[in-house]
């Protein structure tokens, strides 16, 4: 059984890994930002764990303010750093690291996979190079290093579903922007089963892009997910409305990302849910409303 520590493990995708990892497989401690502030539990925690995920990070839904935007780049960077001088300081350099990261590295609507060289320019693409480069800058104290770009992750107990689901469920279905923008999504069944895959396989990449191989329109998205409640959908808010209400941080809800899964399926990994119509299956089929 392998020792997994979480941390930044309190949030949406740390609670889809708790629940979801089999547990005849995985022994699992969560880190929050309160066990986090806590030297000597943090210390232990580390010690027993094999492999570290770290997610660890502040929303990035909230207002882009000067002060908030210092919060998001030190709350990315801060916690690495930290698990690396423990890491220095305890000399256990045999543990495996897995670290979040996002596909707003990425341009817009540029289709991208990990080996693209041209990345973005805005505050988003370099917030997560900055993340990227702490995780490179300790690299070698850890038996290996994976890092993970999510795409938007889809599952209705939390995230951009979660958000969405109440109008849509009502008939109200509100989508806000470009309909003809990209969303790159990953279902959070694949999610957890991507990361298993890494864990167990060790594939030699470094870099994964965890969204599902087929992205969807905002159109084709609102579309399919009236439908999951047999409902119509009603408004498409334009851009300026979210703008108004999120300030800067609009940007990168709203905006349009073309991605590939490419170092996952050069690894052999399956998706379940390659395309949002067989997610919409799922969704109809298995779960309730
Ligand atoms: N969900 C997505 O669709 C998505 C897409 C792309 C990238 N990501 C990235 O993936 C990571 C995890 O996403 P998520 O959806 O699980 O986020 P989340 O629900 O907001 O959880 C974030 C986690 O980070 C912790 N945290 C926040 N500020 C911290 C700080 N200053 N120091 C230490 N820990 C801190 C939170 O602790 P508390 O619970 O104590 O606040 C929580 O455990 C984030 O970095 C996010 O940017 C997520």
């Amino acid at each position: 059984m392998l020792n997994l520590l979480l941390v930044g493990g309190s949030g949406f995708i740390g609670k889809l890994l708790l629940n979801n990892l089999n547990s005849d497989s995985y022994s699992i401690q969560v880190v929050g930002r309160k066990e986090f502030a806590n030297e000597e539990l943090l210390r232990l925690a580390i010690v027993k764990a094999d492999v570290i995920i770290n997610l660890a990070g502040a929303s990035i839904t909230k207002r882009w303010t000067k002060v908030y935007k210092m919060v998001l780049l030190s709350s990315r960077i801060e916690p690495i750093n930290r698990i690396a001088s423990i890491i220095k300081d305890l000399q256990c350099y045999n543990k495996i690291l897995i670290n979040a990261s996002a596909i707003g590295v990425y341009p817009e609507n540029l289709a991208s996979s990990e080996e693209s060289t041209q990345l973005g320019n805005d505050f988003m693409a370099n917030l997560v190079l900055q993340w990227e480069n702490a995780v490179l800058n300790n690299k070698d104290l850890f038996a290996a290093v994976y890092i993970l770009r999510f795409g938007v992750v889809f599952d209705e107990s939390g995230g951009f579903l979660a958000k969405l689901k109440p109008s849509f469920r009502f008939g109200l279905g509100a989508v806000f922007g470009n309909k003809n923008a990209y969303i790159s999504f990953i279902s959070s069944y694949d999610l957890v089963s991507a990361i298993d895959f890494i864990i167990k396989n060790k594939p030699s990449y470094l870099i994964y892009n965890l969204v599902a191989p087929l992205p969807i329109t905002v159109k084709v998205f609102a579309n399919l997910y009236a439908q999951r409640f047999h409902m119509p959908r009603l408004f498409y808010f334009p851009s300026w409305v979210f703008k108004w209400i999120f300030g800067e941080a609009a940007q990168a809800l709203l905006s349009s990302k073309i991605v590939y899964p490419v170092s996952l399926l050069e690894s052999g990994f399956i998706f379940k849910y390659g395309s949002f119509d067989s997610y919409i299956n799922y969704l109809k089929n298995v779960r309730k409303v």
